[in-house]
């Protein structure tokens, strides 16, 4: 029995070496890189720019001298963004797009986009833009769901295809990013549809990195340790979430991840928080065991509990 829990200890271990070394790398040995400079590039795209991991990535962006096109809902956020970032950065252009993501074919805010970039090279583009809905998946208005599904995944996918095209059809160099979540490591009853979204991302992204790869267009998935930005309030009150939140980091630290890893990893896992939840999670756990832990555990959870009661209210 203990020579049988000594191999399986081994095997572990030796399992996550490579994975932290990898993580060490990424997150200390990759140092800043410009990548206007890098990418022969004036013109970079970010979708949920105007706030957030979104608008911290547009202020880095326009830091190292690109011009950035910001994609986003139009409302007051988006408002006050174009002042500040024109006021914060005046020797460069900024277009803003308003547009709805959540669009099913694409076709609205693809053309919107195309208008406004149609006569410059987009080269890095960010697919940034995402929220998440809480609460029982068959509780939620199926539109709801699916308007979450199509800015999470259908928008990036859209997106990609035409700026990736372009760069192919003009032999540029370039970079695409996703911003997944380590919340696509597990399954997460309560928000079922946003992990579901995310993991999709991070399969996708490692998927054209090699596709693309000879092409010279380098694809990025990042995993954020907890961001401290208005996706929490806009999250409901999940008490995962809000805990969550109070560990959370400035969201300037995944501009500074996109800039130091592009081009040298593809799967960047930010921040501890992350990375001990890819070991746990991923490493040493099967979804079985996770899946069954989450059934168990749930009922006790004052979400799940409120839900039942809401529920329980419904049929009465
Ligand atoms: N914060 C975290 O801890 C964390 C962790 C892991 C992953 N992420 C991911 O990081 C990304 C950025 O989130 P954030 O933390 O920066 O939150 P955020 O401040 O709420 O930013 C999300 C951005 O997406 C935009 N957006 C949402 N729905 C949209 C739609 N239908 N059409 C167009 N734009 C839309 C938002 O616009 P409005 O502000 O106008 O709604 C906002 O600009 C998201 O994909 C999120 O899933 C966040």
């Amino acid at each position: 029995m203990f020579i049988l829990s000594s191999v399986f200890f081994w095997i572990g271990f030796l399992a996550v070496i490579p994975y932290l070394a990898l993580v060490l790398y990424a997150a200390y040995a990759c140092k800043e890189q410009n990548l206007k400079k890098k990418y022969n590039a004036s013109w970079a795209l970010v979708t949920g720019g105007s706030s957030g991991i979104g608008a911290a990535i547009v202020r880095k962006f326009a830091s190292q001298g690109l011009n950035v096109v910001v994609a986003a809902l139009e409302n007051p956020l988006m408002d006050s963004f174009k002042v500040a970032i024109q006021e914060e950065f005046p020797e460069r252009k900024f277009r803003f797009v308003g547009c709805d993501l959540s669009d099913s074919e694409g076709q609205s805010y693809l053309s919107a986009i195309e208008k406004a970039t149609d006569d410059i090279p987009i080269q890095i583009l960010c697919n940034n833009a995402g929220f998440i809905t809480t609460g029982a998946f068959a509780d939620t208005a199926f539109k709801r769901n699916m308007a979450n599904y199509h800015t999470n995944v259908t928008a990036p996918l859209v997106l990609t295809h035409h700026f990736v095209n372009r760069m192919l059809d003009k032999g540029q160099r370039g970079l695409v990013t996703f911003t997944s979540s380590s919340a696509g490591f597990i399954p997460n009853p309560m928000s079922a549809l946003y992990s579901s979204t995310k993991i999709f991302l991070t399969t996708f992204a490692a998927s054209l990195a090699a596709e693309n790869a000879e092409d010279g267009i380098d694809v990025l998935v990042v995993h954020p340790s907890p961001i401290n930005s208005n996706f929490y309030d806009n999250a409901g009150k999940m008490s995962t979430l809000l805990s969550a939140q109070k560990m959370s980091s400035p969201p300037s630290v995944i501009a500074d991840t996109i800039c130091c890893n592009a081009g040298k990893v593809v799967v960047s896992d930010q921040g501890p928080t992350t990375v001990i939840m890819k070991i746990i999670m991923t490493k040493v756990l099967d979804w079985n065991v996770l899946t069954e832990v989450m059934k168990l555990g749930l009922r006790y959870s004052g979400d799940y509990k409120a839900m039942k009661v809401r529920r329980e209210g419904k049929a009465a």
